[in-house]
């Protein structure tokens, strides 16, 4: 029977130690006690970006990267998205389990219920410059949220938790929609609470003088998708944000703003937007062997391509690229589709991008799909950012309830200068500042 340990020996003193091994993980505290003396603060791990560190346990998304799999609490990522709508899946990421039919009645009719903002939420937006970046209104107004609900900041509280949980995946959409109309100069457009969750938010965004907006169906069912699609992602930048702000028990709006912010980083959530400004630059399909070549010599990356964990064909870029044959059935075919096709045909028979298994990721046929249904590409990460509410919550309430967790504080390695003599400001010389 194999023991579950791990034997180090310390070369340093020829000392051994047995630490435990669980699921096939170390705590890195069990380290500490390696020292060479007893004054020794002990072993640390150094690990920049995460790149082999659990920072918890999570019983909510599995993923699978050598195989590209994807599940939400054990279920496919491809079955939810055929058979599930996307606050069907939100409450099966919040609680564990899929909803009953009257659960989930009772949910969709909570949600509904709280999408509309305050007229002093919309003045706070309204003050926005026009042109300012949607990604930016959207982070900022989730922030302000926490003035107008200051209960928010009783996290221990399940009842005040799930209050906010409500609130927030209700009120995305708005927020959302209303940063759209803002950059375009429209009128904002209240909540209609007989449409769903998806047609609602087509609603807020669409409506021009009709009485009462109807949904396209197809572009309605394929949104739902792309939220189900995007709703969590186990442990991503933005979901670290989101964990390491809340862990200082912080309320939930600020922290989901920070994990917002995270997300319209170029390398995460702001890929897609990136994307399409690189489908822009390349310009037509007989291009793309010529951006190949600069992407190979080094001089950009082709976003949409690559994945911290996937090192397979990202599952839900799968899903994607079939629900956008179903939007452009409608829309008609974005020509953007042909250049992105033929990098994704070089470059998954190009060595340079088999080697280091880079294939396209959720941001790489998301952004051409977005376009056609009429979206900007400003627009695409607070597109992503609606969803991701759900799983951003779903990992907030596991760390809060999680006994195991305290506030997040990493260590650092130390490279500073040991204590050294003040200099008084007539013996100083002058600091070599980078050249702006
Ligand atoms: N294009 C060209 N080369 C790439 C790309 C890319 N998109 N991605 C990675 N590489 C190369 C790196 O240069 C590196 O090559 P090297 O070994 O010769 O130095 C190798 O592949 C490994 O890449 P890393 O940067 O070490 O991988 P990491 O896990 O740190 O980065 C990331 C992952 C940030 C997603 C990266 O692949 C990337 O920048 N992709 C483009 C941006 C993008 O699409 N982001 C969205 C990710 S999905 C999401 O967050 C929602």
């Amino acid at each position: 029977m194999p023991d579950d340990t791990l034997t180090i020996t310390d070369n340093r003193t020829g000392q051994k130690y047995t630490v435990p091994i669980e699921n096939g993980t170390i705590r890195a505290m069990n380290l500490r006690q390696i020292k060479t003396r007893p004054e020794d603060f002990g072993l640390m791990t150094y690990d920049p970006a995460f790149m082999n560190t659990a920072s918890c346990r999570s019983s909510i998304t599995y993923i699978d990267g050598e195989r590209g799999i994807l599940r939400y609490r054990g279920y496919p990522i491809e079955v939810l998205a055929e058979r599930c709508t996307f606050l069907e899946v939100a409450y099966l990421l919040l609680f564990g389990e899929l909803p009953t039919e009257p659960e989930l009645k009772s949910w969709v009719h909570d949600i509904t219920h709280h999408t509309m903002l305050h007229e002093s939420t919309k003045k706070f937006m309204e003050g926005f410059r026009y042109d300012g970046h949607p990604m930016g209104m959207f982070v900022s107004t989730v922030a302000a949220l926490s003035t107008v609900y200051p209960d928010a900041r009783h996290v221990h509280d399940p009842a005040s938790r799930l209050l906010q949980i409500k609130r927030l995946i209700g009120k995305v959409p708005s927020i959302a929609a209303m940063s759209y109309r803002h950059n375009m100069e429209f009128p904002y457009v209240y909540p209609d609470n007989d449409l769903s969750y998806a047609e609602n938010f087509m609603n807020m965004l669409w409506k021009m003088v009709e009485p009462k907006y109807v949904a396209q169906p197809a572009i309605a069912r394929a949104l739902d998708i792309l939220f189900i699609l995007h709703a969590d992602h186990e442990q991503n930048c933005g979901t670290n944000a989101m964990r390491s702000v809340s862990s200082a028990q912080t309320d939930p709006y600020l922290s989901m703003a920070s994990a917002a912010a995270a997300l319209a980083g170029p390398l995460h959530g702001g890929a897609n937007e990136e994307v399409l400004k690189m489908l822009d630059e390349i310009g037509s399909k007989d291009k793309v062997p010529a951006y190949i070549k600069k992407v190979k010599d080094g001089g950009v990356k082709l976003m949409g391509f690559g994945h911290r964990i996937y090192k397979n064909y990202d599952p839900r870029a799968k899903i994607i690229k079939w629900t956008a044959e179903q939007v452009f059935e409608v829309t008609g075919r974005n020509p953007k589709l042909e250049i992105a096709l033929e990098l994704e045909r070089i470059a998954l028979e190009d060595e340079y991008f088999v080697k280091r298994k880079l294939y396209p990721n959720v941001d790489f046929y998301s952004g051409i799909m977005y376009q056609a249904m009429g979206f900007r590409p400003e627009m695409f990460t607070v597109l992503f950012a609606i969803p991701r509410t759900a799983g951003w919550l779903a990992q907030w309430q596991e760390l809060i309830t999680d006994p195991e967790q305290k506030i997040a504080r990493p260590r650092q390695i130390y490279t500073g200068h040991e204590e050294r003599e003040f200099v008084a400001m007539g013996k100083r010389t002058a600091t070599a500042v980078p050249a702006r």
